[in-house]
């Protein structure tokens, strides 16, 4: 890559126990667009991703899925790795924790550490979020207090990191570089902790066989996070990083939830090694759905492989970085992704180029008129695109991707206003009015070349696509974006191809369509193993509890006691209504009796029970579930049902041969 500048940025390393929704893929998106940006910026950029397959987590789905660990995280990584190709986001660097190269980093990295005097052998015992992989400071019996699930007490043999001795160095380092951490609310949070003093980390395990070995000490495993971390090293050459010359990161992209172990763990452990940090590390917010983190575990999450088969990638892009302020929650809506793509895509930047395309073909046979003479509202548009280059750029430079996007969309706006007043399509062909007409539509040509060029790092594929109907020469990805500039489309050029951008949807008929896509792959079975969806249900499974409370599912390996069994309350209820929800084709909304009160519960049973001939079926029915939304239907408590055969067709549970009350408590 000769003398440019290095680039090296990461995404999260992503949990194998399951698999991405739009959350992750916006994490890759937002890295995918900086990489592409930096590109076009002149810098040989790196781009890593790649999975996390160790943990007491992996370990638990890959029983029960009933394969071995191995088995399962390769077909896991090689799922995630099959998506962001199909969706275009093609890191330059993919690790896997479970490579070989990858535990020698690990290994090396720890040696270092141990060289150098923070590493102490010890015991430990306390709470354990095994969803969080991490201890967390509660009492025994009390839920994780960052994501409310249950903890396990953990007693183990271990070796410690002392992180305590980095409290100073972390927070001179912070000190002198005010920009390590961003936004600003991540930083603060971050130097209250680091503050509020550090305890030392005990970053291997004994309570758990599915990790990458401590050399010498044959029954300890690495901490998931220092091998996670580790991968970021890996990517780039782990022990030997120095030959490719890409460490250390200029950009470690992660979710905020994330961030204590990027800002704090991450930089401590290079320290204790001596090796150089990251010169940033960037958390981005989270996107909710009906009010709340989208997560397989809260089931509410989207794919976004409906989405784009129904409005293209670009579409899912445009509306992730447009829509949310970088660093923000942002709440995802079909309707809004829809009212986006209508509104700026179809109606705006696909309108705008295939109205000029046509008219540059209609009125100068498909070559870019040459302007003779400029009028002032020419040189105004002029003056304006050159003025919005300047500050989407300083937007970019930011990561402040709706802002950026923002002040292209409005430079789109201006251009459709100009024609509108312009009408260039109006009037005859006299040479005072052809030459007119030149001049407009030259200047719209060239406006369209320089929006796609400042729309291509988060637009990629319909960029390309209007960059060819402009016949605009080398490829739009190789342009040099620092050095963009008003007047570059050349008159007399031969327009290109024309492909269709973005057809105009009707709005009801698109949501449909994804929703039922959506729907459908939740129901699909998982890439591993008969039951590996049941162990985490996903939306539409998750009020039919197959494989759950009965069902063909392998037992599981672990037994539970009573007091577990206690905390779900099941009771006898009867339906009362029935009937399909629009859109979701699996799912039938019910009202049911439970003798205290009527609930409604959403039921993933509609392709096998026939609404009208349920009413008044006594069926089995979890009550102290906590309240949550398929496809938008609010679902207050779960019916239980058999999974039955290998595509586990729901089977209720009920009470044919005795009269039972409704409301009786099953025990
Ligand atoms: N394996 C760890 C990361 C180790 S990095 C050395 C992990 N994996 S994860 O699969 O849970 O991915 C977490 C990341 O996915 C988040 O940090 C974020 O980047 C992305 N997101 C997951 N859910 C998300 C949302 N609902 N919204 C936005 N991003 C989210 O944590």
């Amino acid at each position: 890559m000769g003398d440019k500048p290095k680039y090296y940025l990461t995404t999260p390393i992503y949990y194998t126990n399951g698999l991405p929704h739009i959350g992750h893929t916006y994490s890759t998106i937002v890295c995918d667009t900086i990489r592409r940006y930096k590109r076009m910026r002149g810098f040989d950029v790196v781009m890593t991703t790649g999975t996390d397959e160790h943990g007491v987590n992996v370990e638990r789905s890959a029983q029960k899925a009933g394969v071995p660990e191995s088995e399962y995280v390769a077909k896991m990584a090689a799922e995630w790795k099959k998506l962001w190709d199909e969706l275009g986001l093609q890191a330059d660097e993919f690790v896997r924790t479970t490579d070989l190269k990858h535990a020698h980093t690990v290994q090396w990295l720890f040696k270092l550490c141990r060289e150098n005097g923070y590493i102490y052998p010890g015991h430990y015992t306390g709470q354990y979020c095994i969803y969080d992989n991490a201890y967390v400071d509660v009492k025994a019996g009390e839920a994780c207090p960052d994501c409310g699930r249950p903890t396990e007490t953990v007693t183990e043999a271990n070796f410690y990191f002392k992180l305590s001795a980095f409290q100073k160095p972390l927070l001179d380092f912070y000190k002198k570089n005010p920009h390590f951490i961003q936004p600003d609310t991540r930083r603060n949070e971050i130097l209250s902790f680091v503050e509020g003093g550090l305890r030392d980390l005990s970053i291997t395990r004994t309570s758990i066989r599915w990790g990458i070995p401590v050399p010498g000490e044959e029954k300890h495993v690495f901490y998931v996070w220092f091998d996670a971390l580790s991968a970021y090293l890996t990517a780039v050459g782990g022990p030997n990083y120095a030959q490719r010359g890409y460490w250390p990161a200029d950009l470690h992209l992660v979710g905020k939830e994330i961030i204590r172990f990027h800002a704090v763990y991450w930089p401590a452990f290079l320290m204790a090694a001596m090796l150089p940090l990251p010169e940033q590390i960037w958390a981005h917010g989270w996107l909710l759905m009906d009010n709340s983190k989208m997560s397989k575990s809260v089931g509410n999450v989207v794919r976004p492989r409906p989405i784009v088969d129904v409005l293209g990638m670009d579409a899912l892009r445009y509306y992730l970085l447009r829509e949310t302020v970088f660093g923000q929650d942002g709440n995802f809506s079909y309707e809004a992704l829809i009212q986006r793509y209508n509104s700026d895509l179809a109606n705006g930047l696909g309108n705008l180029a295939s109205r000029t395309a046509a008219l540059v073909e209609k009125y100068f046979a498909g070559r870019v008129p040459k302007p003779a003479a400029l009028e002032p509202q020419d040189e105004a548009l002029a003056k304006e695109t050159q003025t919005a280059i300047a500050e989407v750029l300083e937007q970019y430079e930011a990561f402040g991707f709706s802002r950026a996007l923002e002040r292209i969309w409005s430079v789109v706006a201006a251009a459709d206003k100009y024609l509108t007043s312009e009408q260039p399509w109006a009037g005859g062909t006299t040479d005072a009015e052809q030459s007119r007409r030149a001049a407009v539509l030259w200047t719209t040509a060239e406006l369209l070349r320089a929006v796609v060029v400042l729309a291509h790092p988060v637009l990629p594929d319909c960029t390309v696509k209007v960059w060819t109907l402009l016949g605009a020469p080398g490829k739009i990805g190789a342009q040099d974006l620092g050095s963009l500039a008003w007047g570059g489309l050349a008159p007399g050029t031969a327009l290109g191809k024309s492909q269709p951008l973005f057809p105009r949807i009707e709005k009801k008929e698109a949501q449909e369509r994804m929703e039922a896509m959506e729907n459908e792959a939740q129901n699909a079975p998982s890439p591993v193993g008969a039951s590996a969806a049941a162990a985490t249900p996903a939306a539409g499974t998750a009020p039919v509890a197959a494989g759950t409370v009965a069902g063909t599912a392998p037992a599981a390996t672990e037994k539970i006691g009573i007091e577990d069994f206690t905390k779900v309350e099941m009771r006898v209820g009867q339906i009362k209504t029935a009937e399909r929800i629009v859109g979701a084709d699996k799912l039938l909304k019910l009202t049911v009796d439970i003798g205290t009160e009527i609930r409604q519960i959403c039921a993933g049973i509609a392709q096998f029970y026939e609404p009208e001939k349920l009413i008044g079926r006594k069926v089995a029915v979890v009550v102290n579930l906590a309240p949550r939304k398929l496809r938008g239907v609010e679902s207050n408590g779960m019916i239980v049902a058999a999974s039955v055969g290998p595509e586990g067709r729901p089977v209720l549970a009920g009470f044919p041969d005795e009269d039972v009350e409704v409301g009786a408590r099953l025990r």
